[in-house]
């Protein structure tokens, strides 16, 4: 995957009574990925969906299906992701499963893969899965809600992880809290997809916020 800036609308934010409708709206949007937060309600103390629901949503758009796996176990559910059409799977760091084990499994079946740290966790620990992986996935909120305040203290470690992946063809990708005044920091960080959910949804004009955060 090429590491061009990408905007990643988070549907977590979006009405679920309209589902379809938000996809469909999204589609109309230059996003460039649709980011999908699935979470088990273990690892993190939140509950929201799974295979069935991205399946239902994969006809209405083309756009990259990037799925956010907040889940503990989660090897034994990525074939589910991937038949559903899932495009990147990313996985936590934090599991109690072997997480390269996973990407490897990721990788096997052609799909694109990606690690993500929560904020406690500190940067030296991605170095292990850098061969097996096209994104590293910075959380810069705990992970388990939309809506919360960016966490200034994970710009460090952004700035280390693009230090740690230059020459390498690796995204770097944050999540949580960001707004149109944090966007040029992340980036400058060395971040180049922006995952974004209340910014986004909290607007009527979807396309202009996200031209917004691509030229902010
Ligand atoms: C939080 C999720 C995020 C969330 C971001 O655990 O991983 O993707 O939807 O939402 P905002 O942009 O509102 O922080
Ligand atoms: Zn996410």
């Amino acid at each position: 995957m090429d590491t061009s800036f990408k905007v990643a609308p988070s549907i977590l934010s979006a009405d679920f009574s309209n589902l379809g409708d938000e996809i469909k709206k999204l589609n109309e949007t230059d996003c460039d990925f649709i980011h999908i937060d699935v979470m088990d309600g273990h690892f993190v103390p939140n509950l929201t969906i799974g295979p069935d629901v991205i399946k239902s949503i994969r006809s209405l758009t083309n756009k990259v299906f990037d799925v956010h796996l907040m889940m503990d176990p989660v090897k034994k559910y990525l074939k589910d992701f991937i038949k559903a059409g899932a495009d990147i799977l990313t996985v936590h760091h934090e599991i109690s499963e072997d997480s390269l084990e996973c990407l490897k499994e990721i990788k096997r079946n052609n799909i694109l893969a990606g690690i993500s740290i929560k904020p406690s966790t500190p940067s030296s620990q991605v170095i292990k899965y850098l061969e097996y992986v096209d994104l590293v996935l910075v959380m810069t909120v705990e992970p388990g809600f939309g809506g919360q305040k960016f966490l200034n203290s994970q710009i460090p470690k952004i700035e280390e992880i693009k230090k740690m992946t230059e020459n390498k063809n690796i995204n770097i990708e944050v999540d949580g809290g960001i707004t149109i005044e944090n966007a040029r920091l992340v980036k400058d960080a060395g971040a180049n997809i922006l995952v974004s959910g209340s910014t986004i949804f909290s607007k009527k004009n979807y396309s202009q916020i996200i031209d917004n955060l691509r030229m902010a």
